[in-house]
């Protein structure tokens, strides 16, 4: 059998994808910690697990890789996942990178120079997703529950991308084994027009009729939300430190690698926040 293996598969990027290869009829293996009994097409996988990686690899040749997440060293545990994948001849592997590289998560780069170096492997760098500002999010919860953003970026501004441009990119790399690449082993992902978060707040206001307030923050005080949510304290500091280096104008970036690979240009953020409208809507929140 062939097929596309989709770690990640029940996330934001990965059941899109799943939806769009079947559609194509392409088959997929599609990984989860908890596959649903009745699904013939999902498996037991689990990053911390090493025991469900041979199974789910086993007959796949293609591979789409979601890195564990909520960890700046996603390293030890997918290096001998890769040298498994390697061993059983995947000959494709789309790993869903990052434009934004989180401070002092190295580990992140060395693992896509890791993919880059092999034939056939290919890194997508998204920008920040749209879909941070949805709920379960911690932006997109805040927005939700109090009507207002908390930011450290200042006015800096982010090509943000919708997670359904990645998995359509990420279709069309996993089609086929060998599918069209050029000499491009990295990929710049992002919407159409950078925003900052106070161009986003006005959009989401105007399509919802809902007014967001933007909350200037320290970075060290948006660490600290971010704990408060329950996330791993490095990933926290290491989240928040983002805002600075979205304030200084490092993700204030565009490329047409959307268009140029899917043949469709991205969804611009209005677009986004129509088709999501319903989720803003004015939530209790208690006080805090
Ligand atoms: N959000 C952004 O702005 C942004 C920007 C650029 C890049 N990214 C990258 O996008 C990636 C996905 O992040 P996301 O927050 O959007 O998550 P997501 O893909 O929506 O969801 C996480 C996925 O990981 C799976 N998962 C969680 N723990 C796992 C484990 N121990 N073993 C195996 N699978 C596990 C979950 O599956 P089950 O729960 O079914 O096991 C789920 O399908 C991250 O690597 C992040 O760096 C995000």
């Amino acid at each position: 059998m062939t097929g596309v293996l989709i770690t990640g598969g029940t996330g934001k990027t990965g059941s899109t994808l799943a939806g769009l290869l079947r559609e194509s009829g392409v088959p997929v293996r599609v990984a989860s910690r908890i596959p649903p009994a009745d699904a013939p097409d999902a498996v037991r996988f689990d990053w911390s697990d090493s025991a469900t990686h041979p199974a789910a690899l086993h007959g796949m040749d293609r591979v789409y890789l979601v890195p564990p997440v909520d960890t700046t060293d996603p390293m030890p545990l997918v290096l001998p996942f890769l040298a498994e994948a390697e061993r059983l001849g995947v000959r494709r592997v789309v790993l869903l990178g990052s434009a934004i590289v989180l401070p002092g998560a190295a580990s992140a780069l060395e693992l896509a120079a890791h993919v880059r170096a092999r034939p056939g492997w290919v890194v997508l760098r998204p920008s920040g997703f749209m879909q941070n500002f949805l709920a379960p999010h911690p932006l997109g919860e805040r927005i939700r529950r109090r009507g207002e953003i908390r930011t450290a970026a200042g006015t800096g501004r982010v090509g943000w991308i919708d997670a359904r441009d990645i998995a359509a990119v990420a279709a069309v790399l996993l089609a086929e084994p060998d599918g069209p690449l050029d000499d491009r082993r990295d990929f710049l992902l992002t919407g159409p027009k950078a925003l900052n978060y106070q161009d986003a707040a006005q959009i989401i206001a105007i399509h919802t009729g809902r007014p967001i307030r933007i909350v200037p923050v320290g970075v060290a005080e948006q660490a600290d939300a971010y704990r408060a949510s329950s996330m791993p304290d490095a990933f926290a500091t290491a989240l928040a430190a983002v805002d600075a280096g979205i304030q200084t104008g490092r993700h204030d970036q565009i490329s047409t690698a959307v268009l140029d690979l899917t043949g469709c240009p991205p969804r611009a953020f209005p677009e986004f926040v129509q088709d999501h409208a319903p989720q803003w809507a004015n939530a209790e929140a208690p006080e805090d």
